[in-house]
């Protein structure tokens, strides 16, 4: 009998494209996709660990989901990502309604779990197997149909800034084997994929040796950018340290690797850097924006920065906010350190929280500055987008400019999946306004 699964994800692309395969995947035993959280025989709950209460709101959702089925047969819980990694014993033991926790590594043996799971018995899988990971899903076909489709090529860190939860949540760094990668990427274009992110918490750090040629993130682009049905290559998210001239020559020759770099520094302050164990100064990363800017003066620098890290004074403040005079950072993340439990930073004695929430605005108010200046440069102008849907509810069409920004616009359906010029009329800090232009080929 068909059963039914409904996958809520919080967090990073990376647990994105983990709950679409974990859609292929289950679809084996029986499992099929619902859009219906309401009604379903499986319910996971893919999460993240990054920053604050993140435990409080897996069980605050499992309530919600509880609520929902207190009349109906209770579905099987499974909590799934990197909280289910970091506190499998917690999760499990304290609420009776989990059925299954199973780590962001050990997706590979979800089938085999559920088909074997026997009311009442919880199961906790958190073993680190990338390699059996990767090599399961290279058997099962990626379905993804989207316009724009995530493409894992690398997962786990080995570079355990202080502040970060990942290197425990993913486990050390892997990369998959490039043919396996293309593989995907292949059946992506025959499923009518457009744009293709390669994704890694370092996934500029990808490095595959084979027959004595070592792969590295550039030979990827350079292979993707081969196919012609392939519009649009991005990458996310790289570290500094990571940011090699093959990669940055790409900037110049790859006319389909989108001239936006999201290139996360944390602080413009060395000594700040050097306490959160960043191993790069500031200078390197000038270095990187100088010679990518060179290179490609359209390209575009994204960041994220945290803000009140423990030890942070008013003149580390002031240098990270030197920087953004110096760099004009366009959709920016920033947020109020968090202590993660684990972590080296995580029992440093924390900045006020009222000097952090201020310093928090004062960034932020520069960022969104940035943003709705380089949003407004655009009005009345051409600009190049990629249509990959028709909005819910709403006659128009939703797509993205080359810096990842939203274009919504009035244009027919039939552009789904095409380039096209949009002429922007109006624009706010998030989104561009406008209506569909000449057609274009891709660039
Ligand atoms: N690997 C990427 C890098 O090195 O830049 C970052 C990956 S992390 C998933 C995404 C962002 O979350 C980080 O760049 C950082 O700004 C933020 N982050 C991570 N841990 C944090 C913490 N404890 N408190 C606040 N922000 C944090
Ligand atoms: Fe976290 Fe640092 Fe690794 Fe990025 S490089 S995932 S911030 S430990
Ligand atoms: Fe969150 Fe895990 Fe991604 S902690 S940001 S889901 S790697």
């Amino acid at each position: 009998m068909e059963k039914k699964v409904f996958i809520k994800t919080f967090g990073c692309q990376m647990n994105e494209y983990d709950s679409n395969r974990i859609y292929d995947s289950i679809s084996k035993i029986g499992y099929h996709k619902s859009e219906d959280q309401n009604n379903v025989d499986c319910y996971i709950l893919n999460t993240c660990h990054i920053r604050d209460k993140a435990k409080e709101k897996v069980f605050h959702e499992i309530g919600r989901i509880k609520e929902i089925y207190r009349e109906k047969t209770k579905p099987v819980m499974i909590i799934a990502g990197c909280v289910a990694q970091a506190e499998n014993q917690e999760v499990l033991n304290r609420d009776p309604y989990v059925d299954i926790v199973i780590g962001p590594q050990s997706y590979h043996k979800l089938n085999d779990i559920l088909k074997n799971h026997i009311k009442k018995k919880k199961i906790e899988e958190t073993e680190f197997d990338s390699v059996s990971k990767f090599r399961y899903y290279d058997g099962i076909e990626n379905k993804n149909n989207k316009v724009s489709a995530y493409l894992t090529i690398q997962e786990g860190c080995d570079k355990f800034c202080h502040f970060c939860v990942v290197p425990y949540t993913r486990g050390p760094e892997y990369s998959r084997p490039f043919n396996q990668i293309i593989n995907e990427a292949e059946q992506l274009v025959k499923n009518g994929v457009k744009e293709i992110t390669l994704l890694g918490q370092n996934v500029n750090a990808y490095s595959f040796n084979e027959n004595s040629k070592a792969y590295k993130l550039s030979d990827l682009i350079n292979h993707l950018e081969k196919f012609s049905e392939i519009k649009r290559i991005r990458y996310t998210t790289s570290h500094p340290k990571d940011m090699t001239d093959d990669l940055i020559e790409c900037y110049k020759k790859n006319k389909k690797l989108m001239p936006f770099v999201h290139l996360p520094i944390q602080s413009g302050s060395d000594r700040i850097l050097k306490l959160m164990n960043r191993k790069h100064k500031v200078e390197d990363y000038l270095d990187i924006y100088y010679k990518i800017k060179k290179l490609n003066p359209e390209v575009e620098f994204s960041s994220d920065f945290i803000i009140g890290y423990p030890g942070e004074t008013e003149k580390d403040f002031s240098e990270t906010m030197a920087l953004l005079e110096e760099i004009r950072f366009v959709n920016s993340f920033s947020f109020i350190f968090s202590p993660r439990p684990g972590t080296t930073a995580a029992n440093l004695e924390i900045v006020d929280k009222e000097i952090s929430k201020k310093r928090l605005i004062i960034i932020q108010e520069k960022l969104f500055k940035n943003q709705k200046v380089l949003n407004k440069s655009m009005e009345d102008k051409n600009i190049e987008v990629l249509v990959e849907n028709k909005m819910t509810d709403q006659n128009k069409l939703f797509g993205r400019n080359r810096y990842l920004s939203a274009v919504i616009f009035e244009g027919n359906k039939n552009n789904i999946g095409n380039l096209v010029d949009v002429k922007i009329n109006k624009s706010n800090q998030n989104t561009l306004f406008g209506e569909v232009g000449k057609s274009m080929k891709a660039a």
